[in-house]
């Protein structure tokens, strides 16, 4: 009986050890009617820390726009009563969001001993031992290369998946925010697809013999592993550049273009904040780097996050629209298209300013700008429900439909992009 008890604390304390707990935390999903209710919600979070989920920060709030935050224990009460007092309609995601983050895992969240496994969530170790595997499997479709450290001094590993030389290029990145799990997963699920079903399936071997796939599976390793033993909602890298008591920068804002003008900010204690500079990031400035350099054949870039359901493309920083939209459009419907067609998911596309909200500094609208046309990002499931929670049992069908997307926009690249 002691054993046993004794037993159970040392998994308990190895799964969630020295975590941050996040026990009766709610998740609210509101949608502003009009000016004077967004203008509530963006009262509501001066007076009270909220951990806006959707968008990503308050000043992105538009009427009728859906809106997903996180609130502290001690404050559900208060909030659900402002709501109600001004006739705001909300709904619970979430009741309790530490039973999310356990149930997000098949079976006991004891993670010190799972084994990789591309249906699950991999801790970095796991996925940086991945790499080396992959690799070594398959020497003639894969090799792993370093493109720099991360402020940590963590190795950014990239994966080039292809047969032969170097033609045509696709960049992949996953994991910019750390937080949005399901993308990481996505980033292994294509390499063992890509690996898995190259001589079998028809399509695939004609990409690898074709084109190369550069796919670099968290771009945001500290934060990445700071989500896994400290802080399960943490989104922004690790560094601490200012001489406040809040660390990290998102590092979708920190690339350049438009850097630090719209929908960033540049207090580091926000969630949005924009970095002391452009690329003044590691992780920032080694896949800036890395892409300019291989400039002449990266034909297409195709970025990771998650969620709303949504297939973006140029530009975030302004209303305009980029110079080649209507090839965007028609590119991104054919992709969303592809994806819907395996379980009828349902996903929105535009351009982002538009369609999901204005931000600068964000990594497709560089990789655009310096001259890569076909520049996408995917917000990968699901649409609130589980939000950034959503349970391993979806990994596999969510990984399965943006393989069609992938691989619709990769045969549009072989076919008519030189
Ligand atoms: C949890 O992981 C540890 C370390 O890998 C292992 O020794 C232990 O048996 C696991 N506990 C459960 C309940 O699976
Ligand atoms: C960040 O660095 C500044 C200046 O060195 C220091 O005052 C501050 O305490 C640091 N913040 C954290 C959270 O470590
Ligand atoms: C995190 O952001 C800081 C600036 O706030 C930067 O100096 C550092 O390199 C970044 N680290 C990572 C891992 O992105
Ligand atoms: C991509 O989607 C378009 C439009 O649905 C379709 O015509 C085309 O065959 C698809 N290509 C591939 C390779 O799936
Ligand atoms: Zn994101």
């Amino acid at each position: 009986m002691k054993r046993m008890l004794l037993w159970g604390l040392v998994a308990v304390s190895l799964s969630v050890g020295f975590t941050r707990r996040f026990d009766r935390d709610k998740v609210l999903h509101v949608k502003p009617q009009d000016e004077s209710q967004v203008n509530f919600v963006k009262y509501l979070s001066s007076i009270v820390q909220l951990d806006f989920w959707r968008p990503d920060s308050a000043h992105a709030i538009v009427p009728q726009m859906d809106v997903d935050f996180r609130v502290g224990a001690y404050q559900t009460e208060n909030i659900q009563t402002l709501l109600e007092q001004n006739g705001m309609q909300y709904e619970i995601l979430f009741q309790n969001v530490q039973e999310g983050i356990e149930k997000q895992f098949d079976g006991k969240p004891n993670s010190s001993n799972r084994r990789h496994s591309y249906s699950k969530y991999n801790k970095w170790e796991k996925i940086v031992a991945w790499t080396a595997n992959i690799a070594a499997k398959y020497p003639d479709l894969v090799s792993r290369t370093q493109i720099g450290t991360t402020t940590e001094e963590r190795p950014m590993y990239l994966l080039k998946v292809g047969k032969g030389s170097v033609k045509k290029a696709i960049f992949i990145d996953c994991g910019i925010h750390a937080r949005e799990w399901i993308s990481p997963a996505f980033c292994q699920w294509f390499v063992n697809e890509a690996t898995k079903t190259y001589g079998k399936n028809k399509l695939m071997t004609k990409l690898l013999n074709r084109l190369t796939f550069y796919v670099l599976p968290v771009l945001n390793i500290d934060g990445y592993v700071w989500t896994w033993t400290a802080d399960r909602m943490w989104r922004k890298n690790r560094s601490n550049s200012s001489n406040t008591n809040c660390i990290g920068t998102d590092l979708n804002r920190n690339f350049d273009s438009a850097w630090c003008t719209i929908g960033s900010s540049d207090d580091s204690c926000s969630e949005i904040y924009c970095g002391p500079a452009a690329e003044s990031e590691k992780e920032t400035k080694a896949v800036a780097n890395f892409i300019r350099h291989n400039i002449q054949s990266i034909k297409a870039y195709l970025s990771f996050h998650s969620y709303s359901q949504m297939l973006l493309y140029p530009y975030s920083y302004t209303y305009e629209l980029a110079p080649t939209h209507d090839e965007l459009n028609n590119v991104a419907k054919a992709a969303v298209d592809a994806l819907s067609s395996l379980y009828s998911t349902k996903y929105k596309y535009g351009p982002s300013a538009s369609t999901i909200y204005p931000t600068s500094g964000s990594s497709d609208d560089w990789a655009y700008d310096e001259g890569i046309k076909y520049s996408f990002t995917f917000e990968l499931r699901d649409r609130g429900k589980y939000g950034f929670l959503l349970p391993e049992n979806l990994i596999k069908p969510t990984c399965e439909e943006t393989m069609l997307a992938v691989k619709n926009i990769s045969s549009y690249i072989l076919r008519y992009v030189s």
